[in-house]
């Protein structure tokens, strides 16, 4: 018989249906027995009673356990007190494979033990409903860029030279020479906007981030859009229409998950354009009067880039994502554009998120002098004959352009509200963990 989705029961009321799923929970009496079954579209409960089915059925129904695979055929029906609800009433119930002592139990787990069992760990509830959110966030990213004559070019993964500095450089012999994986896509996707017009790549990103916090993972995926003749201003005002997108996508279509991770969407709901914009100096100010005011501990110098504490106090003045833009140069990457009033200063923005999640975007505008970038590229100690297709970009038709990258893991812990960063894709890389 053809297997129908627990997703889209309600379109087979009083029908006889098949599901094949796995057995998510049970609970029986002698007569009765409460199945819930899952099979990846959703959950549903189901009821066999003893007197209604063959022996096997009741047999299996007996000895069927957690997660083991099944094959049930019954008729759904709306609970009679819940609305929207459906139950199905088995017929026939068969095992495929009984499993046998599964290691994640209803019972309290350690994080660290559910980790090591995330292989399994991903077909629980809250875990299914975290990725379900991620998978939406990734589809109304590229729906967002496809609908706004963005072109997706792909940058690689394997690259001769850093983009972010060389602190936190993943090394790998390729053939006969070093490569790195790369940081960034950002220099290629300088070449493809040049190319194109509007671009953005998506893809892994690497970083070997030596510090265990709840926002970094040493693999993790970023979309960056890229654009020609963009000044900084646009790519602010790109940067909040592009979160507002997101966070309205997962509102409109994801309820019940946000629902099953009991998301506060009010906060949520705030986090639509415009967004405030606060310079760089002007937060510094701010954490210095909130040291003052004993606040903070910390008294934050002019000059410095902002840790976790710096950044979530600077985010627990809005209620939105606040942009900062406008860092001292010293602390940015090499390639951004000095502001031409202030050429201390970079023409670059962070977008921090409320709640203390952090820098969920990083961007600005990129430096269009060749003899800029030159002094840069020295002044960082990178290698120069591996910038020289870079520097091409600036010889042949060089034109102002800006862009930015998202870490798809922070908006994906912002949208759903949760601690760490692990819990956002699916097998999550990070200092100590390679593993599964
Ligand atoms: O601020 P970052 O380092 O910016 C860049 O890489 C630019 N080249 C992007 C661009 O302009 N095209 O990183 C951008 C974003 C951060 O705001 C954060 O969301 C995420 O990438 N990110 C990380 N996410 C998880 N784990 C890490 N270790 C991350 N490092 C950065
Ligand atoms: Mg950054």
């Amino acid at each position: 018989m053809k297997q129908t989705y627990i997703k889209e029961i309600s379109r087979h009321l009083g029908q006889e249906i098949t599901i094949k799923g796995w057995l998510y929970n049970k609970r029986s009496s002698g007569k009765l027995g409460f199945l819930e079954i899952r099979d990846g579209s959703g959950l549903i409960q189901g009821v066999v009673s003893k007197k209604d089915v063959s022996e096997q059925t009741w047999e299996n129904t007996e000895k069927v356990t957690q997660e083991s695979s099944i094959t049930v055929i019954g008729i759904p029906r709306e609970h009679p007190k819940h609305p929207g609800v459906y139950e199905l009433d088995i017929s026939d119930l068969t095992v495929h494979q009984l499993a046998q002592d599964y290691p994640i139990t209803p019972k309290e787990h350690g994080v660290e033990y559910l980790m090591d069992h995330r292989h399994l760990w991903l077909r629980s509830r809250r875990q299914h409903a975290i990725l379900k959110v991620r998978h939406e966030i990734i589809k109304a990213v590229r729906d967002f860029f496809d609908d706004d004559g963005f072109t997706l070019c792909d940058t690689p993964i394997f690259t001769p030279a850093a983009c972010e500095g060389t602190t936190n450089l993943f090394e790998v012999q390729y053939f006969d020479e070093k490569a790195y994986l790369t940081q960034s896509g950002q220099l290629y996707n300088e070449a493809t906007a040049a190319a194109f017009g509007k671009v953005y790549c998506f893809g892994p990103t690497f970083r070997a981030e030596k510090s265990k916090t709840r926002r970094h993972l040493t693999e993790f995926w970023m979309v960056e859009p890229e654009v020609a003749y963009a000044k900084l201003d646009d790519i602010m005002d790109l940067a909040e229409k592009f979160i507002g997108h997101i966070v309205g996508r997962v509102l409109e279509n994801r309820k019940e998950e946000l629902t099953i991770l009991e998301r506060d969407t009010a906060l949520l709901e705030k986090a639509m354009p415009p967004f405030p914009r606060l310079q760089y100096d002007d937060a510094v100010k701010m954490l210095q009067q909130a040291h003052t005011e004993g606040k903070v501990e910390n008294l934050f110098e002019w000059g410095g880039d902002f840790g976790s504490p710096d950044e979530t106090y600077i985010s627990s003045q809005y209620d939105k994502p606040v942009m900062v833009h406008r860092y001292p140069a010293a602390v940015k990457a090499f390639y951004m554009e000095p502001d031409p009033q202030r050429p201390d200063l970079a023409l670059c923005v962070d977008v921090l998120a409320p709640e203390g999640y952090g820098e969920i975007i990083g961007g600005g505008e990129r430096a269009s002098s060749l003899e800029l970038l030159l002094d840069r590229i020295k002044e960082h100690e990178l290698p120069e004959e591996a910038f020289d297709w870079y520097l091409d970009l600036r010889k042949y038709g060089s034109v102002p352009h800006a862009g930015f990258g998202m870490g798809i893991e922070r908006c994906v812990s912002l949208v759903c509200g949760l601690e760490h960063v692990r819990e956002t894709i699916p097998f999550p890389r990070m200092l100590n963990r390679l593993k599964p």
